[in-house]
């Protein structure tokens, strides 16, 4: 059994596998409708509990059909609905109740601890889909949409964030040092990553380059990723921040700045970060990358049930 909670806590080599088992997954596909279950169903007999804290659209119902394809099934609970959300059970005692009922547990939060106390009393692996300090499942499979684009590993390739340095671009950076490749952040002095977390990467003996100036983070660039200024859990000064941030929009101005067949990406739902000709461009590829999502997380679903081929 295995947990899914930060990508900088899995080894390098069983994200590949994870990425590599995907590709092979998602082409043996082509032919299958959205409910019918790959070859041999290796998750039949499955369930896989989903809790959402915080609202959810792409995570939601790319765990669905990533489960319901491999022979398994789902139930998505809301945590108010719950003697947890209403603070009348333990962590402890719900945990023993989810493990006995399921065989996995994704779960959405505000809260690293909760995270983190879930998964010293489940009995049965842990997937975060998003916490205040990463998005694993997101970014994993961000790697693999820029692998099918570009068609080369991702080690040979400029990636550029531009946007605040939250949740994503933790998950982000800890791609970079688990599959070597060069990132550039574009972001305001007063948004830089943490100090803890550039920490992680030094002891990795790898780097990040940042830059307050958007046109040089950009240079270069083969693939641009953003990501809304105002997170779920941001509790800023909305105004400020979004004023804070008014440079680092990416436009088609700033696109020309990148190599001349740079890509766009955005994990969405989206802001004011991104203009709406980007967005719409044929260098934006948002809705593979969306779509992509069910397909890396099937392949994340069987790493933690010790299912991978
Ligand atoms: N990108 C993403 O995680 O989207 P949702 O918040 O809709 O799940
Ligand atoms: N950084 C964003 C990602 C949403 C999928 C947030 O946490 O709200």
């Amino acid at each position: 059994m295995k947990h899914f909670i930060h990508l900088k806590d899995i080894p390098a080599k069983d994200l590949r596998r994870i990425l590599i088992d995907a590709k092979k997954r998602k082409k043996k596909r082509s032919k299958l409708g959205t409910l019918q279950t790959d070859n041999n169903a290796p998750l039949k007999g499955k369930l896989l509990i989903q809790m959402f804290e915080k609202p959810s659209l792409r995570t939601r119902l790319s765990f669905y059909l990533a489960i319901k394809q491999l022979g398994g099934g789902t139930i998505t609970l809301r945590s108010n609905e719950l003697h947890l959300g209403k603070g009348g059970e333990s962590i402890e005692d719900t945990a023993k109740i989810l493990s006995s009922y399921g065989d996995g547990f994704m779960l959405r939060t505000d809260s690293d601890k909760k995270v983190d106390n879930f998964k010293k009393y489940l009995s049965i692996p842990i997937i975060n889909g998003l916490s205040p300090s990463s998005h694993p499942t997101q970014v994993l499979s961000d790697v693999f949409t820029v692998e099918e684009i570009k068609k080369k590993p991702i080690s040979k390739l400029n990636i550029t964030w531009i946007g605040d340095s939250n949740n994503v671009l933790n998950s982000l950076i800890a791609a970079s040092v688990k599959f070597s490749f060069k990132l550039n952040i574009g972001c305001p002095k007063k948004y830089e990553p943490k100090k803890l977390i550039l920490d992680w990467v030094k002891h990795q003996n790898k780097k990040v380059y940042i830059f307050n100036d958007p046109k040089k983070a950009v240079a270069n660039a083969d693939v641009i990723f953003s990501d809304k200024v105002i997170s779920l859990n941001d509790k800023v000064n909305k105004k400020n921040k979004i004023k804070d941030f008014k440079k680092f929009k990416v436009s088609d101005n700033l696109m020309r700045y990148a190599k001349k067949n740079c890509t766009f990406l955005h994990c969405l739902p989206r802001g004011q970060e991104v203009d709406n000709i980007v967005f719409k461009s044929k260098k934006s590829k948002v809705w593979l990358q969306a779509l992509n999502r069910a397909h890396v997380q099937k392949s994340i679903l069987l790493y933690c049930f010790g299912k991978l081929r």
